[in-house]
């Protein structure tokens, strides 16, 4: 159990943060909730209290002899600010402490996380972006919000990430408190994720068990480093949107060989963490395929391509930069020729990618599961063990390992 200070700024997206609490009660960590005094005109002080099962106060002169905002700030173990309003981060940069909440930021010295929400021109300007910057540079994690509908009509970057999101952020922090840098700036990434469909008629297809969670939780995490990010995506079980991620739906491996041979010609990282269908049926019906009188009808196959092979030799073609940095999955079990991590090393060899994410899977490891772990092999010869642990914190350390392959070759991270 930890004790997780949420402090919510004065925004209309105030009562999302209802879901973020249940999300931290839920998990077993003990919650306090310290609102704005704006925060209150949107969510009640009792509906605080109610979620979290802990007194509400908003101002450093409540409960005094209990010296609130050093007792509450030096026990956090995870502080998420949500909404972080552009008022309330100009006040935390400034180093404020004219309420319970600026004040706990100044005795807290745990991981820290702003969620922020604001019209688009606030997010975008200049003084905002500063006081981003010094929240960063000091240490806290300023998430990227997504881009989406805002209060009323308007519509761009600066919409609230989703609570789930903010929850799975606010658990790697409490994991790996420097989970994430912010040093994919200025960089693009394009990930596959989830299984390929390979349609036989209009209603039916051949298709895989893929969840495209590990494929989400990287996109996720490349964009809260500050990549520019797509993730190009198949059949998922919905791991819900990433904010500030632009997702391209494909269904076929052909469809995905096109979007990915067309995004890895500008991108810096391709990760091909997609389940593909090593097969398709060799034509489409046209109408749905009958029963019929004589049994079972024959399904011919024909060979999908190696989307992974075939972008590395885009990258030996010149038709990708050969500073573009790419990177394979295995899910692989041991059999009599050699152990996971044999297959491995033969498989990175053979696709020629700079780095191969190992999975052992079977058991139930690995798919749909919530829970990943693996190596990351490097063409150099490296071999990192990614320990057991979430998709998004495997996801933060497959970055650590592309991040060092990036640096490795002499490239410029901001
Ligand atoms: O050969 P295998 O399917 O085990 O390789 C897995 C890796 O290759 C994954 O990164 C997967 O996305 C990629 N792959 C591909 N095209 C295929 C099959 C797999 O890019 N046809």
């Amino acid at each position: 159990m930890s004790h997780i200070l949420i402090g919510v700024g004065g925004g209309i997206a105030a009562y999302k943060v209802c879901s973020v609490i249940r999300h931290f009660t839920e998990a077993g960590h003990d919650v306090r909730v310290i609102p704005t005094r704006a925060a209150l005109n949107f969510v009640g002080a009792a509906t605080f209290e109610a979620l979290s099962g802990n007194p509400v106060s908003t101002d450093v002169f409540d409960d005094v002899d209990e010296v609130a905002h050093v007792a509450l700030g030096r026990k956090a173990d995870l502080v998420v600010v949500a909404p972080a309003t552009a008022d309330l981060m100009a006040r935390a940069a400034a180093g404020r402490a004219d309420d319970l909440l600026t004040a706990s930021l100044l005795t807290a010295t745990c991981p820290v996380l702003f969620a922020p929400a604001m019209h688009t021109e606030m997010w975008e300007h200049q003084a905002t972006a500063a006081n981003v910057a010094t929240l960063r540079e000091r240490g806290a994690t300023v998430m990227t919000p997504a881009s989406g509908r805002l209060t009323g009509t308007d519509s761009g970057p600066g919409r609230l990430p989703e609570p789930g999101e903010i929850g799975l952020i606010g658990d790697l922090l409490l994991d790996r408190a420097d989970a994430l840098p912010h040093d994919l700036a200025g960089l693009e990434v394009v990930v596959s994720a989830g299984g390929t469909r390979e349609a036989l008629d209009p209603v039916r297809y051949l298709g895989n068990h893929s969840s495209g969670k590990q494929g989400y939780a990287l996109a996720r995490a490349a964009a809260q480093r500050g990549a520019r990010v797509t993730l190009v995506a198949g059949a998922t079980t919905d791991p819900g949107d990433p904010a500030a991620v632009e997702i391209v739906n494909i269904d076929s491996a052909m469809e995905l060989e096109r979007e990915m041979s067309r995004r890895a010609a500008t991108a810096d990282i391709v990760i091909m963490a997609a389940a593909v269908a090593d097969f398709r049926p060799v034509a489409v019906a046209g109408s749905k395929i009958k029963k019929g009188d004589d049994g079972p009808v024959p399904i011919e196959l024909s060979t999908n391509p190696d989307i992974l092979a075939g972008l590395v030799r885009q990258r030996v073609r010149g038709d990708i930069s050969a500073e573009t940095v790419i990177v394979g999955f295995a899910a692989e079990t041991g059999d009599a020729d050699g152990g996971v991590l044999d297959h491995g090393r033969a498989k990175l060899r053979r696709k020629g990618c700079d780095l191969l994410i190992v999975n052992a899977v079977g058991d139930g490891r690995a798919f749909g599961t919530e829970d990943n772990t693996g190596w990351a092999l490097s063409a150099d010869g490296r071999e990192t063990a990614l320990p057991f642990g979430s998709k998004t914190l495997m996801a933060s350390r497959i970055l650590d390992e592309v991040a060092a392959v990036v640096r490795n070759g002499d490239r410029h991270i901001d």
